[in-house]
C-alpha cells in the first residue's frame, strides 16, 4: 500500500503504538520460550506463527517503517498478546539482547545481496551468526527460508563454518511432505512463479 505522506505513516505507527518494543525488554518472554523473525517484512508469516502458539512468546524485527506498519495493522486486527514488533537493524537491536535468551531464530526470504563485496549484508553472512551464537540458547536453533538458491548454497558453508549443524535440509519445501508450513508474502509469491522454495534448521 502507498503511503499518503510520512505524517500518516507516522500517525499509522503511533495507532499500533502498544505492540511495540522500543528497546529489548527483557520481562517480555516471562519464562516463556522466545521466538524472533528477522526481517519480518509485511507479517503474515509472524501474525499466523504467533496466533498457533500462544505459549510462545514472538518479537518481529524489521528495518522498514512502510512495511513493519503492515506487519503491525495485521498484528493489532488479531488482537495478540504474544507479538512484539522492533522496528531497525537487527545488528543494533542486538546490542541489547542477553546471552542465551532466544530459542529459535526465523530467517525468511531475508535480501540475497548476490555481490560478493555485499556478502557481510547478508543474514547468513559469519558476522551475523556469531550474534545468533550469542544470543541463542545452548539449545536453540534457526529456521531458514529461502527462494534464492545462491544464498541457500552460501547458506549451507556458512552455518557449519560457524559451528552449526544443519538438519532438515530441503531443495524443495512445498514437496518435501514438511507438514505445517506458514507462507510468508514473499514466498506466496515466488511459489506461485514456480520457484523451489529451499529450508533448513540450524543449531549449535
Ligand atoms: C525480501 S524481504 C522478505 C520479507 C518477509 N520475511 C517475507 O518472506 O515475505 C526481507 C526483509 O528483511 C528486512 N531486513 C533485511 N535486513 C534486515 C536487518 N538487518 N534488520 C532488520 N530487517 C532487515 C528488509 O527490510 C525486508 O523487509
Amino acid at each position: 500500500m502507498r503511503m499518503r505522506t510520512r505524517s500518516h505513516l507516522d500517525e499509522r505507527i503511533a495507532a499500533c503504538e502498544k505492540l511495540i518494543m522500543e528497546s529489548f525488554d527483557t520481562s517480555f518472554s516471562g519464562g516463556m520460550p522466545l521466538h524472533i523473525e528477522i526481517g519480518c517484512g509485511k507479517g503474515r508469516f509472524i501474525t499466523e506463527t504467533a496466533k498457533l502458539n500462544p505459549d510462545i512468546k514472538y518479537i518481529a524485527v524489521e528495518k522498514v517503517s512502510n512495511v513493519i506498519v503492515l506487519a503491525m495493522e495485521k498484528a493489532a486486527k488479531a488482537e495478540l498478546e504474544n507479538l512484539k514488533f522492533m522496528r531497525g537493524n537487527f545488528q543494533i537491536i542486538a546490542e541489547d539482547i542477553p546471552d542465551k535468551s532466544v530459542d529459535r531464530i526465523y530467517l525468511n526470504f531475508s535480501d540475497p545481496w548476490p555481490k560478493k563485496g555485499y556478502a557481510k549484508r547478508r543474514l547468513t553472512h559469519g558476522g551475523f551468526l556469531e550474534i545468533y551464537k550469542r544470543i541463542l540458547k545452548d539449545d536453540g536453533e534457526i529456521c531458514f527460508k529461502t527462494d534464492n538458491r545462491e544464498l541457500f548454497d552460501f547458506s549451507l558453508e556458512s552455518f557449519p563454518e560457524n559451528g552449526f549443524t544443519l538438519s532438515e535440509v530441503t531443495f524443495d519445501l512445498h514437496n518435501s511432505g514438511f507438514e505445517g508450513n506458514i507462507m510468508t508474502e514473499y514466498e506466496e509469491r515466488f511459489s506461485q512463479m514456480g520457484t523451489p522454495i529451499c529450508r533448513l534448521v540450524a543449531k549449535l
